[in-house]
Order: C-alpha cells, then structure tokens, then sequence
C-alpha cells in the first residue's frame, strides 16, 4: 500500500492492521458510531484471512477500513476516520484499498450498507459508482434509522 501527503503535511501510509492498532481502532470507531463495533470485533479481524483490515497511519492510526469476502462477493463492512483527519482524502483512500482488495480477489460485486442520513458517506461511495439497491428498515440503533444497501459491480477480468 503507498503512502501519500495529506493536509496536514505528514505523508498518512496505508497498511494492514495488527494486533497494536485494535486500541486506537476501536477509540475511533466509539468516537464515529453511536452503535460500535466491539474491542473484540476489531481484534478477531486481524488474523482473519477472510477479511481485510486496514489502518491509514501518520504514526498513530487514522482511520481504517474492513471488508470480507465470500466466493465473488465482497462487503465493506466498516470504515471511519478520526474526527480531526477528515476531509484530506483519508476515507477515499481506505475505501479504494478495499475495492482494489475485492478485485484482487476476484469479486464480482461489492456491497455496503449506510445510514440514510450520512450524506458525507454516500457521497464518497457514490464517486466510487456504488448505486443504490434497496433498504433495511430500522437495520442501525442510536439512533434507530433505515440503512441503503449499496452495491458497487467490478468488471470481470479487473483483477490487477
Ligand atoms: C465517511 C468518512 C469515512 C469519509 O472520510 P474522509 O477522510 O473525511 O473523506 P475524504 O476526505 O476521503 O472525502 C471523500 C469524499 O467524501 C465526501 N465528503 C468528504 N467530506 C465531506 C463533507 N464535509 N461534505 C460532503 N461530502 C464530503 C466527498 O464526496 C469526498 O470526495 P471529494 O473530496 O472528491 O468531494 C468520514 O467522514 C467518517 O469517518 N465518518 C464517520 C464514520 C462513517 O460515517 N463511516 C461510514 C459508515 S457507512
């Protein structure tokens, strides 16, 4: 994974998690989620070869991004950036680390979920070409709301 310059200067490297990030992985996620995930999720992914996880790091990680995959289908399961590093291009990065992971990895289609309210969100999966597939009533608490489902479909043969 490359590294690249952000805002604020430093160069933020992409990489994947270990077993030292899960701490500050499961800080940002209480910070970003009315609903987080667990210590524990973060911890069971990292050796989990099903999975991708993935930290943007500029000596402390950043933000960070999950995806897993079964046969031709890929899920981005999760993906926040620390309040204060938002809006450099850290999420857009994690996000195309995961979608260049799921056409490694052969799949044919991506799919997320997200809260209809989070416009910032959508709008980063929409420029990645991610188009609306249906809705799960009442899926999210804290606050309870509808998620989007969200698929993205990959060329065959995209693979790289
Ligand atoms: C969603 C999130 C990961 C985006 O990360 P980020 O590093 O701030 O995003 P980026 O700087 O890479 O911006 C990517 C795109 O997001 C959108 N975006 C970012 N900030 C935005 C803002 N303030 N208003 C509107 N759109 C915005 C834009 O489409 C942007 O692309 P552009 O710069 O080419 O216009 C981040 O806002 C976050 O952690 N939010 C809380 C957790 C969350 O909601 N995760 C997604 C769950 S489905």
């Amino acid at each position: 994974m490359t590294g690249a310059r952000t805002a604020g200067g430093r160069a933020a490297r992409l990489r994947p998690a270990t077993d030292g990030d899960v701490e500050a992985v499961a800080a940002i996620e209480r910070a970003s989620f009315g609903d987080p995930w667990s210590r524990d999720s973060f911890a069971s992914l990292v050796h989990n070869p099903d999975a991708f996880f993935a930290v943007a790091d500029d000596g402390a990680p950043l933000g960070y991004v999950v995806a897993w995959f079964v046969l031709d289908e890929g899920e981005v399961a999760n993906v926040a950036v620390a309040a204060a590093a938002r809006g450099r291009g850290i999420g857009a990065r994690l996000l195309d680390a995961a979608l260049d992971e799921a056409r490694r990895r052969g799949a044919a289609q991506v799919f997320l979920e997200v809260r209809e309210s989070n416009a910032v969100a959508r709008r980063l999966y929409e420029s990645r070409g991610f188009e609306e597939l249906g809705r799960r009533r009442r899926y999210y608490r804290a606050p309870v709301e509808d998620a989007l489902v969200l698929r993205l479909s990959l060329p065959a043969g995209a693979a790289g």
